[in-house]
């Protein structure tokens, strides 16, 4: 495996490897941190980075075809690596990069991890990625934004062991790895939405998208969401944006 570098303190590892990649940094680069003070999730909001979590950013540089599938083939990874610490419950994957434990006994999903994906293109120089991973691992609620506190969970929670965010850094390096390795292959890609259904959060529920009201029915070839829209033949296509459940 490529070199990881650790801090204890970082702004953000993500903009850390990014700066490495423009460098030069080769695939499997990754940059991790004990805590953040800049640390950054999707659509510009900020990802609170209290000690105790994992944070994590790797350099990629996979075939064209793998990006626009990257941070959801690295969430299947994530959640095959973290399901057997969800003592009673599941882990689902809420489009386009939420990890979230649901309980099996009712009560909320709350959210496990994220997965942020930068893809740079440079014209005739190169394309590459940095896939940022921060998982909830263990740590004080006190800690949390308040405003986020309820709606997070952290893998000690639903652990029936002890679990140590320094030891799930090989396992999560070998994840994006894998991502990488297994999307090259056309058949997987192909295959990635099948594959996701029974994992995905909130098929056949009412959501809204990007000012659209629907019902979810999964996820297209390019990782698009598809929610279909009340009198309309073919599913609406989303390549970005936020899904909110309107029902829980
Ligand atoms: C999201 O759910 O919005 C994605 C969150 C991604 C957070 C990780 S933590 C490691 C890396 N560094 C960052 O600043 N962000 C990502």
């Amino acid at each position: 495996m490529a070199r990881c570098i650790s801090y204890s303190v970082v702004g953000s590892t993500q903009e850390v490897a990014l700066r490495l990649a423009k460098e030069g940094a080769p695939h499997g680069t990754a940059v991790r941190a004990e805590t953040q003070m800049l640390g950054r999730g999707r659509q510009g909001a900020s990802w609170a980075s209290p000690k105790g979590g994992l944070y994590l950013s790797m350099v990629v540089r996979p075939d064209l075809a793998v990006l626009p599938l990257l941070s959801l083939g690295v969430g299947m990874e994530l959640r095959d690596l973290l399901a057997p610490h969800a003592k009673h419950g599941t882990i689902q994957i809420k489009w386009p990069n939420d990890l979230l434990a649901i309980p099996a006994h009712g009560g909320h999903a709350r959210k496990l991890g994220g997965v942020l994906t930068d893809v740079v293109t440079r014209p005739g120089i190169d394309t590459y990625a940095v896939v940022g991973v921060g998982i909830n691992v263990q740590g004080r609620r006190s800690d949390l934004p308040p405003d986020l506190e309820p709606n997070v969970v952290f893998l000690s929670e639903i652990s029936p062991g002890p679990v140590a965010e320094k030891e799930l850094e090989k396992p999560v390096r070998a994840a994006i790895l894998q991502a990488c390795t297994r999307l090259a292959d056309p058949k997987v890609r192909e295959g990635l939405p099948s594959a996701l259904a029974p994992h995905l959060y909130g098929v056949g529920k009412p959501v809204a998208v990007e000012g659209v009201r629907g019902t979810f029915v999964g996820v297209g070839p390019k990782g698009e969401a598809l929610v279909e829209v009340h009198g309309e033949s073919s599913p609406r296509t989303f390549e970005a944006g936020e899904l909110r459940l309107e029902v829980a």
